[in-house]
């Protein structure tokens, strides 16, 4: 132990202590000699004040001032803080196998396969909400443990006397059922290899305080309106004509579809990747512009190992780190010669020529794979990071890098990626994985939410038709309606089993499940605009567009416990059923009047319901008062998409619902949206405030 424990004033200055206020409940402390290379270093997003500043504070932290304290450890840094008995924690980034952290030790490592609920996750963020009113970050790219109310101090049990007593029960759970305080413990926040550390607080319920943190990070991001349709990854072994051959294929059967994904297949090595096109791509350029013609938008897959046969690598050598991944180079992003090597490559090779974005894979290391599919902690970096800091920073990194490029070209893009952290909330990326159950992929929707990361359940391996509806429906209130079919020659409503598609043979009953991933496909298009609205508000207000119900409903305690639905924009409750659930499930509905946003059926919430949903069903509810407006689905967007639009109207009370209309592809928005106002009162008809060159229509109205 190096030293004594500091005990910090909370918002008193103490001496070798700094701290200051950032904007309206944020709050900075400083302890110690802090790191260089940290999330808040790498930021290209200003804080957008003047909006934190806008957003109230409902709650205030109950944290006493003489109660949070810090020391230098022989390992590194260890702050706490208590938590009391009943306290809830959320947060900790992209978690799949746990919501309610309170209770839990969670560390913070970069992992790609976590195996059980320890923590560790493709999008680790040090960053947790409580209920007792504040939201907290540490500023660090180490291994950082939290321990959320899971030990308290030497003595402090010393008054405890019963002795003697019966056992009520004498099982497991009733030994360790201490597992979540009785009584107030300590938040420990463990820094590994740090001198210092700067942690920032946020203030005021669940909501306020996750908005804060997103506008802290830069707003959230909008994605351009292709984005947000229909994505499909074709088969890893495809080439050009079979390429060709998917571009026809959705048109003629009138499945909307905007986006296409190729798979490694197209490098003339991987892994790890050359960039450069392979002999089953020998006209590239041609493909690129016939798929843009016909409505697609092509992202291409990669990772940032660099083959030898890459042509920047032995320009990329002397910046990069002292290990391989899969026999490539792992390129330092924190030097800004690496940097502008992969920039300036991607940017000529890729951006310029069409390519409207990437799925950044493998960029979250692995500690249960054999061979080389990570570099070691102990790497070395020229920058002078180590490879726990790169591990962590790499996912961020690569996204900024590529965002960058789009930027400069005055394009948005909508892209993939694997690894995440903190801060990321401004970059249009969203995570993915199918290493997870569908319950664990509906779960990670539910959390990603609270840490400003988006994160996607994408179809990929389905038991069977049913198997593959349910997750469909799941992927269509999404951040990303992607159905990845990297592994499948023939798309998996025709076939789901892996053998039996690349046999090309047909499932039973697949004209079916054509029928009804169309109309899956169609209702997703037909939510664009309302989905595009939410990601204007995550931009602005920092409200995440998919979030936990507990954030509508700060005051329900039931609230609390509900990871298997969520929020998809302001007004949409989806309660997904999994292939497991059958045709019925449990729902929770806060108080008040919901209604059933197929058949317009008012329910009564204050309780939990079991509802029945066909395998064609799924579960959706509005609050009281919605207007939700839905297009007409188009096949694709495109620069003159006009989108004709119906209104949906729930319940009494009154409602009003912004549409946002700007070129929907362009960074032009910052400067120029234009809206259509829609406002609702008991007795009277929709009013429709329009305003210029909408790409909106309202024939019906
Ligand atoms: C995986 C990724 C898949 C697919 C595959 C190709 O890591 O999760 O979606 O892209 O790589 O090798």
């Amino acid at each position: 132990m190096n030293g004594s424990r500091n005990k910090w004033k909370l918002f008193t200055r103490q001496e070798g202590e700094h701290m200051e206020q950032i904007a309206k409940g944020i709050w900075k402390v400083v302890f110690g000699e802090p790191e260089k290379y940290t999330p808040e270093y790498f930021r290209s997003f200003p804080i957008k004040k003047e909006m934190i500043d806008k957003i109230t504070i409902s709650r205030k932290p109950k944290i006493k001032e003489e109660d949070l304290e810090w020391k230098k450890t022989k390992r590194g840094v260890a702050i706490t803080l208590p938590i009391s008995a009943g306290e809830d924690i959320y947060g900790f980034g992209l978690q799949l196998r746990n919501f309610n952290q309170a209770g839990k030790r969670r560390y913070l490592k970069v992992n790609s396969d976590p195996v059980s609920d320890t923590g560790e996750t493709h999008a680790p963020v040090p960053f947790y909400i409580s209920s007792e009113g504040y939201g907290l970050f540490a500023n660090t790219f180490r291994y950082a443990a939290f321990s959320m109310g899971t030990s308290s101090e030497r003595g402090k049990s010393s008054a405890m006397t019963a002795e003697n007593e019966p056992h009520e029960e004498f099982s497991e759970s009733a030994l360790y059922a201490l597992k979540r305080a009785g009584q107030e413990r300590k938040v420990i926040i463990d820094i590994p290899a740090a001198k210092g550390i700067e942690l920032y607080f946020f203030e005021g319920d669940f909501m306020e305080t996750v908005q804060r943190y997103n506008l802290f990070s830069g707003g959230g991001c909008i994605p351009p309106m292709w984005g947000l349709g229909m994505w499909y990854r074709i088969y890893g072994g495809s080439c050009q004509t079979d390429v060709k051959h998917f571009t026809e294929y959705f048109r003629k059967e009138n499945m909307p579809m905007d986006v296409l994904g190729l798979e490694p297949g197209w490098h003339s090595h991987s892994y790890s990747c050359t960039y450069k096109w392979s002999d089953l791509f020998p006209h590239p350029g041609e493909m690129i512009k016939e798929a843009s013609g016909q409505g697609y938008k092509l992202n291409l897959w990669e990772h940032l190992y660099v083959y030898p046969k890459a042509p920047f690598y032995e320009e990329l050598y002397p910046y990069s780190g002292d290990y391989e991944v899969w026999n490539g180079l792992v390129p330092d992003f924190a030097m800004k010669e690496a940097w502008k090597i992969f920039e300036d490559y991607h940017r000529e090779t890729f951006v310029k020529k069409g390519i409207a974005g990437f799925k950044l894979d493998e960029c979250d290391n692995s500690d249960y794979n054999p061979s080389n599919w990570g570099f070691p902690d102990a790497s070395e970096f020229p920058s002078g990071m180590d490879g726990e800091q790169m591990h962590l920073a790499m996912g961020v990194l690569y996204q900024n890098l590529i965002y960058g490029i789009y930027k400069k070209e005055n394009k948005r893009t909508y892209s993939q990626v694997r690894s995440s952290g903190a801060l990321a909330s401004p970059m249009p990326f969203v995570l993915y994985s199918d290493l997870y159950d569908h319950k664990q992929f509906i779960r990670g929707m539910v959390n990603a939410g609270f840490s400003g990361l988006l994160w996607c359940p994408e179809v990929r391996s389905c038991k069977n038709g049913d198997d593959l509806l349910r997750r469909l429906q799941t992927v269509v209130f999404s951040a990303h309606a992607l159905i990845n079919g990297w592994r499948l020659p023939n798309p998996p409503w025709e076939q789901t089993d892996i053998k039996q598609n690349l046999a090309g043979e047909k499932m039973e009953g697949a004209e079916y499940y054509t029928k009804e991933c169309r109309k899956l496909f169609e209702l997703r298009m037909s939510l664009l605009p309302y989905l595009y609205s939410a990601y204007v508000d995550y931009y602005r207000t920092g409200k995440p567009p998919i979030r936990a119900l507990l954030m509508d409903y700060p005051e329900d305690a039931a609230a609390r416990a509900v990871d298997d639905e969520f929020l998809f924009g302001e007004s949409m409750l989806v309660c997904p059923l999994t292939y497991e659930d059958g045709i019925s499930r449990e729902v929770y509905l806060p108080k008040g009047s919901w209604y059933d946003f197929f058949t317009g059926e008012m329910i009564k919430g204050g309780e939990k319901t079991e509802v029945k949903a066909q395998y064609d069903q799924i579960p959706v509810f509005v609050k009281e008062g919605a207007i939700i407006p839905l297009a007409r689905p188009v096949p694709y967007v495109d620069k003159d998409t006009v989108f004709e639009m119906d209104v949906k109207m729930f319940g009494e009370a009154d409602g009003k619902f912004i549409l946002f209309s700007d070129d929907f592809e362009t960074f032009d928005f910052e400067n120029t949206q234009n809206t259509a106002v829609l406002e609702k009162h008991p007795g009277k008809p929709l009013e429709v405030i329009k305003g210029n060159n909408l790409r909106y229509s309202f024939s019906g109205i």
